[in-house]
């Protein structure tokens, strides 16, 4: 029940801090990440693996998509995410030493069902993070670790997708130690940065109001773009798809880097952009050439909204807004970058009389390929 909120789905944007803790919970233990749900998974297995493939739809592919630096980063095995539609139908090379990963909240979205029965004809091993208890895609891999975000019932998927990324980074620092590449101080400096993610989104919902003024101000905006970087890329296709299917704009989401290959051409004078900027703490060259894409774009009169760390002055010259988030390590800012472009598609969606919860032609679980 919506329990005194206008909608589920704001609802589910403010249940965000405990989808992140519910899915650790009882997980982390003195440093060390503990998955029971794993346990057919022996060490040598897990040691033995040379690539991991992540399948998924929409929203959850862009939770693939940003745990694949993070795996990548720790566990030095290589990732490749595919949506599942795709992989299903172009004969992917695939041997016992592939893991495949499928993500999905609903678990039963049947383009991943078919793509994780594939995978498991050509004899990959399988797990499944899921958010709903004994749901096909789960009964039909090798292995689950469920997301503990709780029921999601609004057609957007939202905290669903913190849960998704936070159950894969447990299982990315799970390998790291496994296979070696991390040592013990290095996991549990990590598994702190992950615990420190519920407190640090009740403090980016603290901004849900000056997120909604803004949205209210752009109600009439045709379309907007959203540029990120490295684990910021995957933030922006999940903004621009965020905001197509809840308010019904042309919306767009380019790697910054991207910018000057192409997308450049689609700046004019009032183009809104929203910018996800990487922390400067992090690779201060990565934060420079974001910083420079803000500037090249805001000197062709883009109207830059830019989503940066605490603190950081270097963007203030140049943004027209500025929408601020905790300082966290690097691989940790998509999970609190996503959410104040989820309120302002909801906002949006709302200035403009839309049903956020349920927007015309989609369905929550999509059982159909
Ligand atoms: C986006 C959205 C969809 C789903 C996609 C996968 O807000 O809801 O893109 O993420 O259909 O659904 P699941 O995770 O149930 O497989």
């Amino acid at each position: 029940e919506k329990g005194g909120w206008s909608s589920f789905m704001r609802k589910e944007v403010s249940e965000q801090p405990e989808a992140v803790s519910n899915t650790l919970l009882g997980r982390v233990d003195e440093g060390r990440v503990v998955i029971p749900e794993l346990a057919d998974f022996g060490d040598d297995e897990l040691r033995a693996i040379r690539r991991i493939t992540v399948i998924a739809c929409g929203t959850a592919a862009y939770a693939g998509m940003v745990a694949k630096y993070a795996i990548e980063q720790w566990a030095r095995v290589p990732v490749e995410v595919e949506l599942s539609h795709e992989f299903r139908y172009r004969d992917p090379v695939l041997d016992a030493d592939t893991l495949v990963v499928s993500i999905s909240q609903s678990g039963e979205t049947m383009d991943t069902l078919m793509a994780v029965k594939y995978a498991r004809e050509m004899g990959a091993r399988t797990i499944s993070i899921c958010n709903t208890q004994g749901a096909t895609i789960p009964r039909e891999s090798d292995a689950v670790v469920y997301t503990h975000a709780g029921p999601e019932v609004a057609v957007a998927s939202t905290k669903a997708f913190v849960a998704q990324i936070a159950a894969l980074y447990l299982f990315g620092l799970h390998l790291a130690r496994v296979r070696g590449t991390l040592g013990p101080d290095e996991l549990a400096a990590q598994l702190a940065e992950l615990q420190a993610v519920p407190e640090k989104l009740r403090t980016v919902l603290e901004q849900i109001d000056r997120v909604g003024q803004l949205a209210h101000w752009m109600a009439d905006t045709r379309s907007v773009l959203f540029l990120g970087r490295h684990v910021g890329y995957p933030i922006a296709l999940e903004g621009a798809l965020k905001l197509k299917e809840l308010a019904y704009i042309h919306a767009e989401g380019f790697a910054a880097g991207e910018l000057k290959h192409g997308p450049i051409a689609l700046i004019e004078p009032g183009q809104p952009v929203f910018v996800v900027v990487p922390s400067p703490r992090g690779s201060a060259n990565l934060h420079q050439k974001v910083v420079s894409n803000i500037q090249e774009i805001r000197a062709r009169g883009a109207r830059v909204i830019a989503i940066a760390e605490a603190g950081d002055a270097a963007v203030l010259p140049f943004a027209d807004e500025v929408l601020r988030i905790p300082l966290a390590a690097p691989l940790f800012e998509p999970l609190l970058a996503v959410v104040p472009l989820q309120i302002f598609a909801m906002e949006l969606a709302q200035a403009k009389g839309l049903d956020v919860d349920q927007p015309r032609n989609l369905a929550k679980s999509v059982t159909v390929e």
